[in-house]
């Protein structure tokens, strides 16, 4: 044998060797797990090793998924003593303790010590776990050690939240200091047992937001919750422990896989693996801000954020400082008018549609029913309100609540009743206020009626100057809620269906979000694009009058143009013109349908430029896309560029420019920081989606799934390093650019790296944008862009794994977020 082949083989052996010892999951006395080497889960669910986050060289060790979203960081044990470099390792010792050391072997992070055990092993379990245990001896009970016991951001599906009553433990959450910082951050959630258990965010020593009493089937002030097949939560109160937990309910390989997090800036969120797009959807979060903010209008005030303002005192209660509340602080909230009178019978006023207060000062029986808890809060003349605790099944269960009321929001939704202790006379007021409601009520429905058949008759008579009967019901609907008419041919359902074949596969051009996309031809022999809404599709009959109606008032040459809709039962239909060429995706990263010529692209790239300043500035309306993508953007004949699919867009009023939302919608690779982490959404987002579109366009890649042999920066990453390290020349894709256009191009780079910039304030509007394309105007020098290192290190070995699973990446997520 020659000697290489000797190597060869050797290489093999070795390869062998080190593949036999890393598929274990469970680490031995007298083993070590050194940087770079990992453990694995029996079924490959989770991996525990060493990692580092962003540009820092800080190495930790911890635990991701390996299965699903390979890199997801779960756990981390040295959070706050990070290994300098690459020479750490772990190992167990003959105590059961699992030690993190140096290169010195100093010992810089040591799980507790609590029993000792014949023949301790640290072993990782498929639940993403991590427990030390006597290697005979596998029940659960028998755990001397468990990582799940030391959360740290992340609540894995069978995690703790809650309290041990018996050594007192509390299993609770602590932020990340940011994204790419697992040191312990400033915010903690954890539950509070004074009186009855809730849960709290925690900033140093204040309180930020609080979820509410658990009601039976869900924290109160959160969404009743949909039956849904993918989790359970449950809220257990026993002897020797208190906790909420929450399990998947079919562990098979496509049930998606939960977890929720505390993020950097104290935001909770639910995210669930979706399997299809290969990403963490929100399924909610909880943002510190407005009323979810903790009691933002003091004791004996309600929060509404519907409201302007949005702070309303109880019935009976007035403003502290009168002051103060009209300056909009809040913070001091209500006193009673009259005087309670404990001897002279106190009633009670109910509420419905709350979030129930705060429960640090309150007392609870699980058992009692509504009517003896309220005798029971009679007879004590400290206690303010009352109610049942359990929602479900009539009611049971007693909380009474002492002192202020604190931080209660109002949630319509919200079925459960709180009884306000009031003095006698206030209750009298508040019974001829209610006959005083009655009158107001009956006036008001018989001027609706009135009203209504005002606009019934007069739609009768328009009606029969329109053709045909069909898509008559929207008609109304749309009609009666716009002032200004819809100028826009209603379709036939029958014609739709001929002109499309009966919506032939052969005819699919398209398929997104939100339905399919069909190319149509009418009977004149127009060509037409016919959107057909799925029924599945989340686009309810709000936003498709939303897309109508904003469309419809919208004529621009850069904006494709609707020409007329219908609906039919559960049918609901856009008729836009007909673009032969498509979506611009397919130019940007299909190698082979690149266009030739740079001047193509930076003309499209000016058309969509204009487009986006039109819907900004120039139209009637403001008016922000929210979901700026490749695949949103039309190419006519001629290739000019179209911004379709308004689905999503948001109008604004007159001078407002910035707004927030619970309900994110966008594509993720082309949505800000500050849209997809707090829901806050400006035209500066849709800038960044521009930057994004600029990048991808000169790159000829995608920002999501970019992949680079050097590190492992996303496109905007990339793209601010070459930019940086003045190699521009690396980004480009040489097959459009030619050495003449360099110059043009590197600066339509930078514009496009303006955009992209992690705050808004920093990145320039659509017309600053507009300018800077079309004239020779110094650019400023552009600042990191935001979500520039998106990936983890080991991400890259996968990704081209990911690129089988999902045939296409950049679907519109809808991530609905109630209240
Ligand atoms: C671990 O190593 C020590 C010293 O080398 C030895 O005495 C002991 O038996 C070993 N333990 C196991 C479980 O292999
Ligand atoms: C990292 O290096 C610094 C000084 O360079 C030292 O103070 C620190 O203890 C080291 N940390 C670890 C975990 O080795
Ligand atoms: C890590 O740092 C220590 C001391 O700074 C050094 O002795 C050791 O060789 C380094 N290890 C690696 C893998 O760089
Ligand atoms: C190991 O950590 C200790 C304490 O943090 C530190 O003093 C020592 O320099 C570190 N050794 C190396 C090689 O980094
Ligand atoms: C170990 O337990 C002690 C007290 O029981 C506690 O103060 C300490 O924080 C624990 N250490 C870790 C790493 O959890
Ligand atoms: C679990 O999921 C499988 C596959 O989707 C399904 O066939 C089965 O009925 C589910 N079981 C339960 C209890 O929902
Ligand atoms: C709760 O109320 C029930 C019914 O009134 C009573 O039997 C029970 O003793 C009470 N429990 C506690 C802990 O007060
Ligand atoms: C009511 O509260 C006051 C002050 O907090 C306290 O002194 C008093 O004893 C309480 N009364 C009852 C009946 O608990």
């Amino acid at each position: 044998m020659t000697s290489t082949a000797v190597n060869f083989f050797s290489t093999i052996l070795l390869l062998c060797i080190l593949i036999n010892s890393s598929a274990t999951d469970v680490l031995r006395i007298n083993q070590t797990l050194r940087d770079g080497h990992t453990i694995v889960s029996q079924h490959g669910e989770f991996e525990l090793g060493f990692f580092t986050r962003g540009s820092s060289t800080n190495r930790y060790l911890g635990i991701w998924f390996k299965k699903i979203s390979y890199g997801t960081v779960v756990w981390v044990a040295n959070r706050d003593t990070p290994l300098n470099n690459t020479s750490g390792m772990v190992r167990i010792d003959n105590k059961a303790i699992l030690l993190v050391s140096n290169a010195s072997n100093t010992i810089i992070w040591s799980s507790n010590y609590s029993t000792s055990v014949n023949n301790p092993v640290a072993q990782l379990l498929d639940t993403g776990n991590l427990v030390v245990r006597d290697e005979k001896d596998g029940g659960q009970e028998n755990f001397v050690w468990q990582s799940f016991d030391y959360p740290g951001d992340t609540m894995l599906p069978g995690m703790k939240f809650g309290k041990n009553l018996v050594t007192g433990q509390q299993w609770y959450y602590s932020s990340w200091k940011s994204v790419d910082d697992p040191s312990t951050g400033s915010f903690i959630h954890r539950m509070d047992t004074h009186g009855y258990p809730q849960l709290l965010v925690w900033k140093d020593s204040k309180i930020q937001a609080r979820t509410g009493p658990w009601v039976g089937n869900r924290f109160s002030g959160d969404p009743v919750p949909k039956a849904n097949r993918i989790f359970l939560s449950e809220f257990f109160i026993e002897q020797r422990e208190i906790y909420y937990a929450f399990h998947l309910l079919n562990r098979s390989s496509i049930t998606p896989v939960t977890r929720l997090m505390l993020d950097p800036n104290g935001g909770r969120q639910r995210l669930i693996w979706n399997y299809q797009n290969q990403e963490w959807t929100t399924y909610r979060t909880i943002q510190v801000n407005d009323c979810d903010r903790y009691a933002p209008c003091g004791p004996y005030a309600t929060c509404d954020p519907n409201n302007s303002p949005k702070c309303a005192c109880l019935r009976g209660f007035k403003p502290r400082s009168s002051e103060k509340w009209e300056a909009a602080d809040w913070t001091d909230g209500c006193v009673r008018t009259n005087s309670l009178d404990c001897d002279n019978g106190d009633g009670f006023v109910k509420y419905t549609g709350v979030k129930l207060p705060d429960t640090q000062q309150s007392w609870y029986n699980l058992t009692m029913g509504l009517k003896e808890c309220k005798s029971l809060c009679l007879k004590d003349c400290n206690c303010t309100a009352y109610s049942n605790i359990n929602v479900e099944n009539g009611g049971s269960g007693c909380l009474l609540w002492f002192g202020g009321l604190m931080d209660i929001k109002v949630d319509t939704e919200d079925a459960q009743s709180i009884y306000v202790r009031m003095p006698a006379s206030d209750l009298d007021e508040s019974k001829r206020s209610g006959v005083r409601r009655i009158l107001i009520i009956s006036l008001t429905i018989a001027l609706t009626a009135m009203s209504a058949l005002i606009l019934f008759y007069l739609f009768k008579k328009r009606k029969l100057k329109r053709k045909g009967k069909f898509c008559s019901h929207l008609a109304e609907r749309l009609s009666s809620n716009e002032d200004e008419n819809l100028e826009l041919p209603l379709f036939d359902f029958r014609k739709i269906v001929k002109a499309t074949t009966n919506f032939s596969n052969d005819n699919k051009i398209g398929e997104g979000g939100f339905g399919s996309v069909y190319k149509g031809t009418l009977e004149d022999g127009q060509l037409v694009a016919v959107k057909r809404l799925s029924d599945s599709s989340r686009q309810g009959i709000d936003e498709f009058k939303n897309e109508v109606s904003l469309i419809a008032k919208l004529q621009h040459r850069n904006l494709v143009s609707l020409l007329g809709y219908c609906i039919e039962e559960q049918e609901r239909i856009l008729v836009y013109e007909y673009m032969p060429n498509n979506s611009l995706d397919s130019f940007i990263f299909d190698e082979k349908r690149r266009l030739a010529g740079w001047q193509r692209y930076y003309s499209i790239i000016n058309g969509v430029a204009r487009g986006l300043l039109y819907l900004h500035q120039d139209s009637k309306l403001r008016i922000i896309h929210r979901d700026l993508k490749a695949s949103n953007v039309l190419l006519d004949q001629d290739m000019n560029p179209k911004i379709s699919d308004f689905g999503m867009a948001r109008s604004f009023g007159g001078s407002q420019t910035e707004a927030n939302t619970t309900r994110v919608v966008g594509t993720y690779g082309y949505m800000s920081p500050e849209y997809a982490i707090d829901g806050l959404f400006s035209t500066k987002s849709d800038v960044y989606s521009f930057g994004v579109l600029v990048l991808e366009i000169l790159s000829g890649k995608r920002n999501r799934c970019f992949e680079h042999p050097d590190h492992n920066l996303n496109l905007l990453g990339h793209a601010w390093r070459c930019f940086n390290e003045d190699k521009l020349k690396e980004l480009m894709d040489e097959t459009i650019v030619k050495p003449t256009d360099h110059h043009e191009v590197f600066r339509v780079i930078q514009i496009g790296l303006l955009c992209v910039q992690e705050y808004p304030e920093d990145r320039p509007e659509m017309s600053s944008v507009v300018l800077m394309l079309n004239s020779k105007i110094a650019l400023p020098n552009p600042k990191k862009p935001g979500f520039f290192t998106e990936r983890r290190r080991n991400e890259r070995d996968y990704s081209s794994s990911k690129r089988i699973l999902s045939s296409s990446y950049d679907y519109s997520i809808t991530a609905i977020v109630p209240r």
